[in-house]
């Protein structure tokens, strides 16, 4: 993964700075939250594909650093509502924005930051820039409901999952490599491989990251479980209950729907999908969609932004956190 990794080194001080700019232009009373949250770490995809994909289509507007910039300022604004609808206590390891500044405080400071990241991308003056982030920020949020709507219950669709996880994650990437080709005035095929690139691969970023979910903490450095204590039943869960024998399945039913597992219950079940390979065969579902990101890239001019963007679907692949 040299290419995307030395884009990673090398891009990072340029989107670091466009965000400081962009956190400037917030009222100080979100200032605090949003900083919180941008200034956490964070792996900076988003803006890298917003580069990548306006390079790949020989952009070298230095606003491809603000549209990334716009589109990690929303992403950061939708965890910090996140956590908030999650009960979360931490993310990145920090303690979330609620805990540390209000719940009203961070309630606000993400409509400032998605406001924000929505201005600095109309400031630019091309409808169709404002249009596509604007109906990712749509659909992230209808994902968000549809996920709300499905906790703790079991009579959803494996298509129905998908639905609300192009939602809730795979928009905002899908937006994020469109934005770098419109940037670059690419042509309506070109802008239509980026969608679908950020698409399928942001669907598969889901995939692994729910597949992740029942790997041991001495893999990921994190506890296991979090979606299944939650109530979201992700592909692992519903592969599993398939094979289950019909009481233990009910047994199971009973208490996922309840949110009456105790601890020691989670943990097994948690156990037992990651040992029976559950996690395994649900990452088959990932593979497909990284097949169908790297079928977008067919046709793209050769050069270190293709090779990079090739990678990402390696690395998506390959993370183990
Ligand atoms: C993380 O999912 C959550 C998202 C990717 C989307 C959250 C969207 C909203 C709160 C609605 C839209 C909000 C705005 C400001 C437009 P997760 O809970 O599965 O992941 P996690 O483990 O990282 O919390
Ligand atoms: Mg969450």
């Amino acid at each position: 993964m040299q290419h995307l990794r030395r884009f990673m080194i090398e891009e990072q001080p340029g989107i670091a700075a466009a965000l400081e700019a962009a956190l400037a232009k917030l009222p100080p009373n979100s200032a605090g939250p949003a900083g919180h949250v941008l200034r956490a770490g964070g792996k900076r995809l988003r803006p890298l594909l917003t580069l990548l994909w306006g390079r790949v289509h020989g952009c070298a507007h230095d606003d491809l650093h603000t549209l990334g910039a716009a589109v990690e300022m929303l992403h950061a604004a939708t965890l910090v509502h996140d956590d908030i609808l999650d009960r979360a206590e931490l993310r990145r390891g920090k303690p979330a924005a609620h805990t540390v500044f209000g719940l009203t405080e961070a309630v606000l400071a993400g409509d400032a930051m998605l406001a924000g990241a929505l201005l600095m991308v109309s400031r630019l003056g091309d409808a169709r820039l404002t249009a596509c982030i604007s109906e990712a920020v749509m659909h992230t949020a209808e994902g968000e409901a549809a996920e709300l709507a499905s906790l703790r219950r079991l009579d959803g669709s494996q298509d129905d999952y998908i639905a609300m996880i192009t939602g809730k994650t795979a928009w905002m990437l899908r937006a994020a490599c469109e934005l770098g080709a419109l940037r670059a005035g690419a042509d309506p095929a070109g802008v239509e491989a980026a969608a679908r690139f950020g698409l399928e691969l942001g669907i598969a970023f889901q995939l692994v990251d729910d597949c992740l979910d029942f790997s041991p903490p001495e893999e990921t450095g994190k506890p296991r479980g979090g979606d299944l204590r939650e109530g979201k039943a992700t592909p692992p869960l519903l592969l599993y209950l398939a094979d289950l024998a019909p009481e233990r399945e009910q047994a199971f039913a009973e208490g996922f729907t309840q949110g009456s597992l105790d601890e020691a219950a989670l943990e097994a079940i948690c156990a037992e999908i990651h040992a029976d390979g559950y996690a395994r065969k649900a990452r088959a579902l990932a593979e497909e969609r990284l097949a169908a990101a790297a079928g977008a890239l067919r046709g793209l001019p050769d050069g270190p932004e293709l090779a990079a963007l090739g990678e990402m679907c390696d690395y998506i692949r390959e993370r183990s956190a």
